[in-house]
C-alpha cells in the first residue's frame, strides 16, 4: 500500500504529475491538495481504471492535514513559476521587482514560494513526518533547506527523506547533473555521459552545450512567453523520481539517481565530496543511491575533467548563498 500526495496538485505541474502518479500501479492512494480546484482534478482522475483511490482536498476543514494523513511520498510543485526576465531566486519572497513583474499584482510573502513551502513543510512535519519529501517548487537551492529547517524545528528531520529529483535529459542518454538547480549552479558532467561526446567535439561546442543545459529552463520560460515555466517535462521527471523512491522502498536495489540532498545524509560520502569540492556544502546535488530508508549513500563525483572542475568551482559561491537564504528564512542568524 503506497499513498502519494501532491501539494499544488491543481497547477501546471500538479495536474500532469497527479495523472502520472495515478497511472503508476504501485500507488494505491493519491491525495491531491491545492488552494483551488482539487475536487475537480480528483473527480476527473478517479475515472481512470488504475488502482489508486484519489481524493481532492482544499484548505478549509483541515484539508492539508487530511491530504497528508498516511502519506508515504509527498511531492511539492506548489508555488509561483517564473515569467520571462525573472530568475528562480525572484520567486523566493515578495520584492518590488516581483510585484512589478507580476503585472502590478501584490502577493503577500505567505503566498510566494518561501512562505508556501514553509507552511506546507510544517503540515508534513506535524502530520506525516516519516514521508519522503520531493521538492519541486523554486528556487530549489533554497526551498529544500527550508523544508529541512522546518523538520529540524519539529524534531523530525531525517536527511534521507528530504530530496529533490533533478531533470535528467532522457531515458536513453543519462548525464549526471550535479551542484544545484539554477544557472551556474547546474553542472552537467558530460564526461560521464552514457553516450560520450564524439571525438573532435570543439571547446566552443562544449561551452554552448553546457550553457544550453544550464539555461534550458529559461528556454521554456521564454517560449511560454509569460504563461509560466516547464510543466509537462517536470511532471514527468517528478513522477519518475517518485516511482524510483517507491521502487527502492519496496526493496529494489541499486537505484542511483542525481538528487539535491543534505550532506548530513551520509557523513562519509559528504566528507569525500567535500574533499573533491575543496569546500563543505550543506546541500549538493550529486548521484545518490536509494534504499528502503530513502537516500542511503552519497556517491562522490568521481573522475571529472578540468573544465568540469572549473564549473563546480564557479557554482559553489552561488549555491552557498542560496542555501544560507533558505536556512535563515526559517532560522534567522542571531
Ligand atoms: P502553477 O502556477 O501552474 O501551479 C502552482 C500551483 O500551486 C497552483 O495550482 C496554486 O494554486 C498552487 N498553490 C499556491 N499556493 C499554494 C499553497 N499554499 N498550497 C497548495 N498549493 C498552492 O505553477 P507550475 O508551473 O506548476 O510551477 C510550480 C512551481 O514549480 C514553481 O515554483 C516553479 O518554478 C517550479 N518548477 C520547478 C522545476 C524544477 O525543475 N524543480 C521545474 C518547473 C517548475
Ligand atoms: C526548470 O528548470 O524548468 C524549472 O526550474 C523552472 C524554471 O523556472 O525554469
Amino acid at each position: 500500500m503506497v499513498k502519494a500526495v501532491v501539494l499544488g496538485a491543481a497547477g501546471g505541474i500538479g495536474q500532469p504529475l497527479a495523472l502520472l502518479l495515478k497511472a503508476n500501479p504501485l500507488v494505491t492512494e493519491l491525495g491531491l491538495f491545492d488552494i483551488v480546484n482539487t475536487p475537480g482534478v480528483a473527480a476527473d482522475l478517479s475515472h481512470i481504471s488504475t488502482p489508486a483511490k484519489v481524493e481532492g482536498y482544499l484548505p478549509p476543514d483541515d484539508g492539508l492535514k487530511k491530504a497528508l494523513t498516511g502519506a508515504d511520498v509527498v511531492v511539492i510543485p506548489a508555488g509561483v513559476p517564473r515569467k520571462p526576465g525573472m530568475t528562480r531566486d525572484d520567486l523566493f519572497k515578495a520584492s518590488i521587482y516581483f510585484t512589478n513583474i507580476y503585472d502590478g499584482l501584490f502577493l503577500p510573502s505567505s503566498q510566494i514560494n518561501a512562505g508556501i513551502i514553509r507552511d506546507l513543510a510544517t503540515g508534513i512535519a506535524t502530520t506525516a513526518p516519516k514521508a519522503f519529501v520531493l521538492v519541486i517548487s523554486n528556487p530549489v537551492n533554497s526551498t529544500v533547506p527550508i523544508v529541512a529547517e522546518i523538520f529540524k524545528k519539529h524534531g523530525v528531520f531525517d536527511p534521507k527523506r528530504q530530496v529533490i529529483g533533478d531533470l535528467s535529459l532522457s531515458k536513453e542518454i543519462v548525464v549526471p547533473v550535479v551542484g544545484g538547480h539554477s544557472g551556474v549552479t547546474i553542472v552537467p558532467l558530460l564526461s560521464q555521459s552514457s553516450h560520450p561526446l564524439p571525438s573532435g567535439f570543439s571547446k566552443e561546442s562544449l561551452d554552448t552545450l553546457v550553457n544550453r543545459i544550464q539555461f534550458g529552463g529559461d528556454e521554456v520560460v521564454k517560449a511560454k512567453d509569460g504563461a509560466g515555466s516547464a510543466t509537462l517535462s517536470m511532471a514527468y521527471a517528478g513522477a519518475e523520481f517518485a516511482a524510483k523512491i517507491i521502487r527502492a522502498v519496496k526493496g529494489e536495489k541499486g537505484i542511483v539517481t542525481p538528487t539535491y540532498v543534505s550532506a548530513e545524509v551520509d557523513p562519509s560520502g559528504s566528507a569525500a565530496l567535500a574533499k573533491e569540492l575543496g569546500e563543505e556544502v550543506a546541500y549538493f546535488s550529486t548521484n545518490v543511491e536509494l534504499g528502503t530508508e530513502g537516500v542511503t549513500k552519497i556517491i562522490p563525483l568521481g573522475k571529472i575533467t578540468e573544465a568540469e572542475q572549473a564549473l563546480v568551482k564557479a557554482a559553489l559561491p552561488e549555491l552557498l548563498k542560496n542555501i544560507s537564504t533558505g536556512v535563515s528564512f526559517v532560522a534567522p542568524p542571531k
